[in-house]
């Protein structure tokens, strides 16, 4: 009975979905209850592109981004391989995430970023966590090769994507998936920017179905932004811009894999405009009560462009399509800030604040 209990024990993908996960009774978990995030049937979204769209909308994990599903599996091994420091690359969502699971694992981080370019939610969570903070004068992949480097030299455990245990722990979302709709969706839609998390999406869906748990595989559509997009141009882009600097990224460090997963399952890779990101930002905001990041808005404009081109060879009708919205909206609250100017404060009386409330 107490064993039982133990077992059942606590929230997290590592207690959901263990024998899945390179972890061993051996392993210190350190979890934060990621995982089981909503998965929101979105119909507004649904009818302007002709399918059933669901929404995993991952902002809703501890730390606000799908990030920290590969966190709890990464910091748990490193701490079971003895590590006293973590380090990472990121664009912010990772360091968020990186800094807030060493808090709980009580060890160090230090997070290399690009200056200027983390959007000021995801600074302040690394800096509430205790992180060392080092940003640097380059970009998302020049902070890449130099944790690469320092990893190399032993001091610092990297949990990057290039950790194939932060891979191990995404993709128990696409578990997560199966296991809701009972079935593989026919598409799935993702932000694509150092190309971890599609891939990771991929080795679950097709693990799940080894295992008879749906019967078929989706196909993988990635979205990049209109000028960081490496993959859709198939060559490095030396200065990646895009508002959704969560994947400002000009060479993936997962972009064989995920091209691979994308041409294995028939999918394809897209790009959109920052104004259509902005656009899809704020529509999926405000029609389905979803606010995610602008790097989670990608997705939807992607899904919403192909629908507007009638892309019927990717997305023929009344199929079913899951699009994951990577992270939440509060974490970079000055995109949508800006479009509205403050109104100066009315006098505190009933006429005077329904003149402002009817005001056009
Ligand atoms: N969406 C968000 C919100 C992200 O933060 C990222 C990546 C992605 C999508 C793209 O996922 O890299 O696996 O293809 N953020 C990383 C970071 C790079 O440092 O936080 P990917």
């Amino acid at each position: 009975m107490q064993n039982e209990s133990k077992k059942s024990w606590g929230r997290g993908v590592i207690a959901r979905y263990r024998e899945y996960l390179p972890v061993s009774q051996a392993t210190p978990v350190v979890t934060l209850g990621e995982g089981s995030t909503p998965l929101i049937e979105t119909p507004k979204l649904s009818d302007r592109i002709g399918a059933r769209v669901f929404v995993k909308y991952e902002g809703l994990n501890p730390t606000g981004s799908f990030k920290d599903r590969g966190m709890t599996v990464a910091v748990s091994k490193a701490l079971e391989r003895g590590a006293q420091a973590l380090i990472c690359a990121s664009t912010g969502n990772t360091s968020a995430s990186a800094a807030a699971y060493a808090a709980r694992a009580g060890i160090r981080c230090a997070v290399i970023l690009p200056a200027g370019k983390i959007a000021s939610g995801k600074m302040v969570q690394a800096i509430a966590h205790g992180a060392r903070v080092v940003s640097i004068d380059g970009n998302f992949d020049d902070a890449l090769r130099i944790v690469r480097e320092l990893g190399d030299q032993g001091e610092f455990a990297i949990v990057n994507s290039i950790n194939p245990d932060r891979i191990a722990g995404q993709k128990t979302a696409a578990f997560e998936i199966v296991d809701e709709l009972g079935d593989a969706p026919d598409i799935h839609v993702l932000p694509l920017g150092n190309a971890g998390n599609l891939t990771a999406y991929a080795a679950g869906y097709s693990e799940y179905k080894k295992l008879g748990k749906s019967r078929g595989l989706p196909r993988m559509i990635g979205i990049q932004a209109e000028h960081a997009a490496p993959v859709f141009h198939r060559r490095v882009i030396e200065k990646p811009e895009t508002v959704a600097s969560a994947i400002r990224i000009g060479n993936p460090a997962s972009w064989e894999a995920a091209q691979r997963a994308i041409d294995d399952s028939g999918g394809a890779v897209e790009i959109v405009t920052d104004r259509e990101i902005l656009e899809a930002q704020s529509w999926l905001a405000q029609t389905e009560g979803i606010f995610v990041e602008p790097a989670s808005a990608a997705p939807i404009a992607g899904l919403l462009k192909l629908a507007r081109e009638k892309r019927r060879d990717l997305m023929p009708k009344d199929l079913t399509v899951v699009c994951t919205c990577t992270g939440h909206g509060l974490k970079d609250p000055e995109i949508v800030s800006a479009k509205f100017s403050q109104a100066a404060p009315v006098a505190p009386n009933i006429e005077a604040v329904r003149e402002a409330i009817t005001r056009s």
